[in-house]
């Protein structure tokens, strides 16, 4: 029985666990969110109309549209069917107000790119407490680099931010992690600059912005070798039709349900498959878990596939190195079924997870272990030995989505009931979780 109490001021979700019969059907997800985001703002920054399908209707895009539609384009409601924006085809308009990102990195973080390449505008920008408490200077030092004028607390680190538009140069560099976001909002700063940029990422990430910006008409190549973006600017954007793949991140939800819940089969349709986000299908695999692809082929520039997944018996992996820029939204529920097979299962080289919506270390490694399970932090990630029975408790999203899902499955396999609180974070990804998992269960 799953029942959400959107009324109380908690926001509960009660999950009684050790439900007979697994998860069965075959489920639609809802929209990529990185590739939302990006549809929406080269859309608003394009010449033309932009029709975008599948698009997420979770909060973090709406946060996004809203910032955008502020600044002058237009921006059609939002539904999964189609979303038009009229692009502003130049420059944007100062907004009359403080844009707000919400819970919303990437909103802030490739938004902050844009912004600070329009000569003569001023912009304040801000979001939620989670958002506020997050790095920002990992993009603000860049593009200072770049000649931006941007100010903020803790040295321009956190919002809410100012930023004086400029004529920005092009820059030559080097990314400090792995991070598809600072890429992204470089690679927005230097569509209005004039000459080549070049960012170099020390492990692949997700590719999304390279692969839409060169759908848009930007002149953007990449080095496989050095992993080096070059992108000419400026650059003048043309609409395009995008078709928005399901979001693997969400997929993984159902994906774990279904391996760790006994006599699951789920059939989960139009997935994007993009290798840089495939993390998660690997990992499962090492673990033992019959997850099959199906029907692979390629939709408006990104690989989509129909994924089945059955239960099995999982086992303990070790993920570290260039695997983690790969599944880095993942390993919430990746430690969720790690909790559920035999052995120690390590996972390294993820001190990102520190900045995210929470410091998803520290609120995994205190909230599996509130059921029962044996999970240790590390500086840089987590060890979980598996095999401990859950038993249900009280336990916290700390108001971050892939928290609060990932407890959800956990409960599932947990002896009686378990309560997460502020479990309504969720609709930040995944706005139809609870009834997607009432459904399943039958
Ligand atoms: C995202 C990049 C990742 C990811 C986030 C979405 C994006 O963040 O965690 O959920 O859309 O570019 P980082 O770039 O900080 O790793």
């Amino acid at each position: 029985m799953v029942t959400l109490d959107a009324t109380s001021h908690q926001h509960l979700l009660t999950i009684q666990g050790h439900i007979a019969g697994g998860l069965q059907g075959k489920i639609q997800i809802p929209g990529d969110k990185s590739v939302s985001h990006r549809a929406l703002m080269l859309g608003a920054l394009a010449s033309g109309t932009t029709s975008i399908r599948g698009l997420l209707l979770g909060e973090d895009p709406r946060s996004t549209a809203a910032c955008f539609r502020a600044m002058g384009a237009q921006i059609s409601e939002l539904n999964e069917t189609e979303v038009t924006v009229v692009g502003i085809g130049g420059q944007l308009q100062e907004p009359a107000d403080v844009l707000n990102a919400g819970n919303s990195g990437t909103t802030l973080r490739l938004m902050l790119g844009i912004l600070a390449a329009q000569p003569g505008l001023f912009f304040t920008v801000t979001g939620d407490a989670s958002l506020r408490s997050r790095p920002m200077s990992r993009v603000v030092k860049p593009l200072l680099q770049m000649g931006a004028e941007i100010w903020g607390r803790d040295s321009g680190d956190r919002a809410p931010l100012a930023v004086r538009g400029q004529a920005l140069q092009p820059i030559y560099y080097t990314l400090p992690v792995a991070s598809a976001q600072i890429k992204s909002c470089l690679l927005l700063a230097s569509l209005f600059c004039q000459g080549e940029t070049q960012i170099t990422e020390p492990m692949a990430s997700r590719d999304h912005s390279e692969r839409m910006l060169r759908a848009f008409g930007a002149q953007l190549s990449v080095d496989p070798g050095t992993r080096t973006i070059s992108l000419q600017g400026p650059a003048q954007l043309t609409a395009q039709p995008v078709t928005v793949p399901g979001d693997i991140s969400s997929a993984a939800f159902w994906l774990v349900a279904a391996s760790i819940v006994p006599g699951s089969e789920i059939l989960i349709e139009n997935v994007g498959v993009n290798p840089t986000r495939t993390g998660i299908l690997d990992a499962l695999t090492q673990m033992g878990a019959d997850v099959t692809q199906l029907n692979v082929r390629e939709v408006a520039g990104e690989p989509v596939a129909d994924l089945r997944v059955r239960s099995t018996a999982l086992k303990a992996c070790t993920l570290e190195g260039e695997i983690i820029p790969k599944l880095i939204d993942e390993i919430p529920i990746l430690a969720v079924a790690a909790a559920f097979a035999q052995g120690r299962t390590v996972i390294r080289d993820a001190a990102e997870l520190r900045v995210k919506e929470s410091d998803r270390i520290a609120v995994m490694a205190r909230e599996l272990n509130r059921l029962g399970a044996q999970v240790t932090e590390l500086p840089d990630g987590l060890e979980i030995q598996g095999g401990c029975p859950l038993t249900g408790a009280e336990v916290d999203s700390y108001d971050d989505h892939r928290v609060a899902m990932s407890l959800a499955i956990a409960a599932l396999q947990a002896k009686g009931m378990t309560q997460i609180a502020r479990a309504q974070s969720a609709a930040v990804s995944y706005p139809n979780f609870v009834p997607t998992l009432t459904r399943l269960l039958g």
